[in-house]
């Protein structure tokens, strides 16, 4: 079997009842995602398939062999963070870091959620989504964190959701 994951292909042989998060962790060494809950409680497992972001705790992995795979160690490097890691470190939005995989890219699926215009539960106007702290703490409702490190998280989104509005008005 093989998978798609931050652009490389993998190849492993894993019982077909394996969880996605699991493939990656224990079959091919991603241990970027966390495992929490393992039921779909937490976000800690947080990814992007195709882009959207889903809890790899609750998904089969021979599900996904047809699907683009992004885990956190495909969102930046070290050397070239993603913009949202830059922010999380600006805004110190992390304590002991468990979550912060699962947040960063719970945010990125988010931003882009809201990019197309997608709603939330918290949205004022349906047909204009608005992220301010209320609205971006109700999208990432699904991502707990134990240190209670949301301020600083929401912070951290709220900066990166202002420079890509601001670099959409620009264009
Ligand atoms: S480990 Fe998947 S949601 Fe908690
Ligand atoms: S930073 Fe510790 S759980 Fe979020």
């Amino acid at each position: 079997m093989q998978w798609t994951i931050n652009g490389r292909v993998y190849h492993a042989e894993p019982d077909i009842r394996t969880s996605l998060l699991d493939l990656l962790r224990e079959d091919l060494g991603l241990t970027g995602a966390k495992k929490g809950c393992d039921h779909g409680q937490c976000g800690a497992c947080t990814i992007l398939v195709d882009g959207r972001r889903i809890n790899s705790c609750l998904t089969l992995a021979v599900m996904h062999q047809d699907d683009a795979i992004t885990t956190i160690e495909g969102l930046g490097t070290a050397d070239a963070l993603h913009p949202l890691q830059t922010a999380f470190i600006r805004h110190d939005g992390y304590q002991c870091g468990y979550c912060t995989p699962g947040q960063i890219c719970s945010a990125a699926g988010m931003l882009d959620e809201a990019a197309r215009g997608w709603p939330s539960h918290a949205s004022a106007d349906l047909t204009a989504p608005d992220l301010g702290d209320r609205e971006i703490a109700e999208r990432m409702s699904g991502n707990i964190c134990r240190c209670a490190a949301y301020p600083n998280i929401v912070a951290a989104i709220a900066a990166v959701a202002s420079a890509d509005l601001r670099r959409a008005e620009a264009a």
